[in-house]
């Protein structure tokens, strides 16, 4: 790990040289106009909003002008910067500071979190720039720069991930100069810790970079994951009676379809006319196998192999199982589980099944 003395010496330095000083909200950075800014900076680059935040400025000076303004005044000075519920929060949190602290900016950085739209980073962004306090930030550009210089793994977005980022930005801001700081990091993140091709040979820090000493830049942050669903197979009977209609068995209550109709299922590593024999009584003549799909949960991924068979003898043993004979000339009305419907239409219309590109049919439900 980096000494973080080291690496605030390099960061300032570079601030000293490079930095951003003369943003307008650098000139007279009260925390009244660095919370302006910092609203108007989430989601929205610099050179964006530098012409919105002077005219903002220039029409609401301060809290109380804010405060008591007209909100479509406000929506009005803000319009094209997008993202609106900023600007309707800025106006309510302007009206808290008017009633809660008589219009002076509160400089307590549990009232300043209170505030609408103020969360943890832009709280330590105001009061560290605005007041000279030595709070750390931690926006999407300083966690970018963090995590690659000390190689943190794993999706920013992700709570654990997040706390490990926090508790490093605590250890790594320097308590004397942290407006520079938090500038500095910010303008890094910014300018030449980007997202793809960072400007390595640029940076202060790229000595100390574990992630640029790797060769790694492109491995950090972490993305977003989502683990793989599990997959199950199974086989859907469709069993075909001398009249040509289909058997359906219903689901049990709960459990994917609950309650809707299906058709028989078999285990893949069971032999289909023994357990038609063995559960429904029935014995099955030449089988037919078609095409597999997979129909996706939210939770799994069930891969259906349909297995035809046109069977002869009594449907004794079906009753008992809560089933029926469907026509599908002439269907009831019935719940059946989407695949099933699909399934039963394309094999009666084509005397297949249903199949996309390739082969292979993809179908997505959410729930169970
Ligand atoms: N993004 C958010 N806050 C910023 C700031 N103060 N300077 C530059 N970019 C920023």
């Amino acid at each position: 790990m980096p000494d973080p003395n080291r690496f605030g010496r390099l960061v300032l330095d570079w601030f000293d040289r490079q930095g951003r000083k003369d943003l307008p909200w650098q000139t007279d950075p009260t925390p009244y106009r660095v919370w302006v800014s910092e609203i108007m900076l989430q989601q929205t680059q610099v050179a964006t909003v530098v012409p919105f935040f002077e005219r903002f400025t220039k029409r609401f000076p301060d809290v109380k002008s804010l405060a008591e303004a007209q909100q479509d005044a406000v929506l009005h000075l803000w319009s094209g910067l997008g993202y609106y519920a900023r600007a309707r929060n800025l106006h309510r949190a302007a009206r808290q500071v008017l009633e809660r602290h008589g219009g002076a900016f509160p400089l307590d950085f549990k009232a300043v979190m209170a505030l609408p739209g103020i969360g943890r980073s832009t709280a330590g962004a105001i009061l560290s720039l605005g007041a000279g306090q030595p709070l750390p930030i931690l926006d999407g550009n300083v966690k970018r720069v963090l995590a690659r210089c000390l190689a943190i793994e794993g999706w920013p977005g992700k709570a654990a991930i997040q706390e490990r980022l926090w508790s490093l930005a605590e250890r790594f801001t320097p308590r004397a100069r942290t407006a520079a700081y938090n500038q500095a990091m910010m303008d890094l993140g910014a300018l030449i810790c980007t997202r793809s091709s960072p400007l390595c040979p640029d940076c202060p820090v790229s000595g100390l970079c574990l992630a640029q000493g790797r060769g790694e830049q492109n491995l950090y942050p972490g993305r977003r994951t989502t683990a793989p669903l599990p997959v199950k197979a199974i086989r859907m009977l469709l069993v075909r009676n001398g009249q040509g209609e289909i058997l359906l068995e219903q689901r049990p209550p709960s459990g994917i379809w609950g309650g809707l109709w299906s058709l028989p299922e078999c285990p893949m590593d069971e032999e289909p006319p023994l357990l038609l024999a063995h559960c429904y009584g029935l014995k099955g003549g030449i089988a037919r196998k078609h095409p597999s799909f997979r129909h996706s949960f939210s939770h799994f991924h069930l891969d259906i192999h349909p297995w035809e068979t046109r069977v002869s003898g009594g449907p004794s043993g079906v009753m008992e199982r809560s089933c029926l004979w469907y026509n599908p000339q002439n269907p009831e009305q019935l719940g059946l589980a989407a695949p099933v419907a699909r399934l039963i239409h394309s094999a009666n219309e084509h005397k297949g099944v249903p199949h996309g590109q390739n082969g292979a049919l993809r179908q997505t439900e959410k729930g169970g």
